[in-house]
Formats: structure tokens, C-alpha cells, sequence
């Protein structure tokens, strides 16, 4: 399996969660639509960055959080940020090495499946997380919306830019932010190479649209959501063989 550094530094993009307020309006608000009430759940925290999920499904009562993330600046990050949590831990690995034995309820991929280059590597990404779920488990992703397809740069009024160029399978799609100094790197892979994966793995996709909070300003989001928008969730159940 082919091991990547991430393009980016962990304490950069952990501060844009202040600083973009998407990530709080529509990102954190539609993860918490999907994943509904957490309380007493086994969660796993796959791709967790600097553990922000760990800690807020924690918050909202989850029995035990476990995050798996393969950058040690970032699992370093999640440690310190953590140390209140007792039903918290961390593991560094990369999701696709690290199979599981069927036993959390739901598992988290936010801003995780993007970084998959392939429809093989895809496949190894969707294989781990059906490992960890129990039968009635699920799959709650947050990522890249791969039904967006454009050749240029968009999205500069909301405080990012997303660069593409075309629907090439494993093309880069380069998300910038003025306050962090290199570029967050994903790859594009199709709609069709999405629900590909998620069937080899014995993973039942379903596409969700991303949400808005309701309070917040429509109009100022109009185009946010017009032209794309630039990301989709989604949530994956296992199949009943
Ligand atoms: C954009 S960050 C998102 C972090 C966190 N989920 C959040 O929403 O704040 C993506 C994270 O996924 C991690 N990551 C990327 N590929 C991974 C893989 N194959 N296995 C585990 N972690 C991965 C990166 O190290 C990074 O911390």
C-alpha cells in the first residue's frame, strides 16, 4: 500500500475551524444531522485530525471514541487537545491497514475518503471502515463532492478556493486557505467509483446533500450552494448478506 505525507501542517488546519465559518455552519451542523443521537455509542473517528469529532461526539455521550489518523503531527494534536477525555483514545495508522473486529456503532470519515487516488485504494478504505461496524452499524462521511465537476477555481467568497481541473479519475482537487500555507491536496475519483467501492466492501451507500444550519444566512450562501456545492456527505450501512 502506498503511504502519503499530507501537504498541510496539522496546527493550520486545525485553526480553521475558527476561521472558515462553513466548517461550523454546514460541515459540523450536517455531521451532527447524520449521525443523530451518538449518546452510549462506540464511535470511530477515521481520518480524525486534531480529534475535533472525537471530542464532540464525546461531548454529546458517547461511550468510547477511538481515532485513527497516519499523520503524527496530527495525532500528537488530538492527544493534547484531549487530555480531559477518558473515553477518548488515539491510534496513528493508516485507516486502510487497520481492520477492525465489528464492534463501534458508527464510523466517522470527515474530509477522509478524498484522499484516496484510486478506485483500489477506495475499495481498501471502504473495506476497513465494514470491518469496524457492528451489523447494524453505520458510516457517516463528510468529503469532496465528487458530482461537482469544473475546470478552474471557485468558492474564493466563502474564505477557500477549490481548484480542478476536469473529472479525471485520481486528478487533484487543490482546497486553499489564505491563513494556512500549503494547499490541502485531495483527489477526484467519480460518483460511479464511490458507489463501486462502497458495494465491494458490503457497504450500502447513500448520497446525502450537505445542510445549512437553519439560522444562518440564506442568500449570503446562495451561490455556496448553486454552484456545486463544492462538498456531499454521505451515510453507508452494511449489507444483510
Ligand atoms: C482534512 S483533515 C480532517 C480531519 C478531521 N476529520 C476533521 O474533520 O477536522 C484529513 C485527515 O485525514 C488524515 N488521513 C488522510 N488519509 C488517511 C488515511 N489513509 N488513514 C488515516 N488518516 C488519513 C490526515 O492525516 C488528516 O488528519
Amino acid at each position: 500500500m502506498k503511504k502519503r505525507e499530507i501537504s498541510y501542517a496539522a496546527r493550520e488546519y486545525s485553526e480553521t475551524k475558527n476561521s472558515l465559518r462553513m466548517r461550523e455552519c454546514i460541515e459540523q451542523y450536517t455531521i451532527t444531522v447524520l449521525a443523530n443521537d451518538v449518546r452510549a455509542l462506540r464511535i470511530l473517528d477515521a481520518g480524525c485530525g486534531d480529534g475535533l469529532y472525537s471530542r464532540f461526539f464525546a461531548d454529546l455521550g458517547a461511550s468510547y471514541v477511538l481515532g485513527v489518523d497516519c499523520t503524527p503531527e496530527f495525532v500528537s494534536l488530538a492527544l493534547e487537545k484531549s487530555g480531559a477525555y477518558a473515553n477518548i483514545d488515539y491510534r496513528l495508522g493508516f485507516i486502510q491497514e487497520f481492520l477492525g473486529k465489528g464492534d463501534f456503532d458508527l464510523v466517522l470519515g470527515s474530509y477522509l475518503l478524498n484522499y484516496a487516488q484510486s478506485r483500489e485504494e477506495l475499495i481498501g478504505y471502504c473495506r476497513a471502515i465494514a470491518s469496524h461496524l457492528k451489523p447494524s452499524g453505520r458510516f457517516v462521511g463528510f468529503n469532496n463532492n465528487p458530482f461537482e465537476v469544473f475546470d478552474g477555481t471557485r468558492y474564493g467568497a466563502y474564505g477557500f478556493t477549490k481548484t480542478m481541473h476536469g473529472d479525471g479519475e485520481g486528478q487533484k482537487v487543490v482546497y486553499e486557505v489564505p491563513s494556512m500555507t500549503a494547499p490541502i491536496i485531495n483527489y477526484y475519483l467519480s460518483p460511479q467509483t464511490h458507489e463501486q467501492a462502497f458495494a465491494e466492501a458490503d457497504l450500502e451507500l447513500e448520497w446525502k446533500e450537505v445542510l445549512l444550519r437553519p439560522e444562518e444566512d440564506r442568500l449570503y450562501w446562495k451561490s455556496f450552494f448553486e454552484n456545486g456545492p463544492p462538498l456531499i456527505a454521505m451515510i453507508a450501512k452494511k449489507k444483510c448478506l
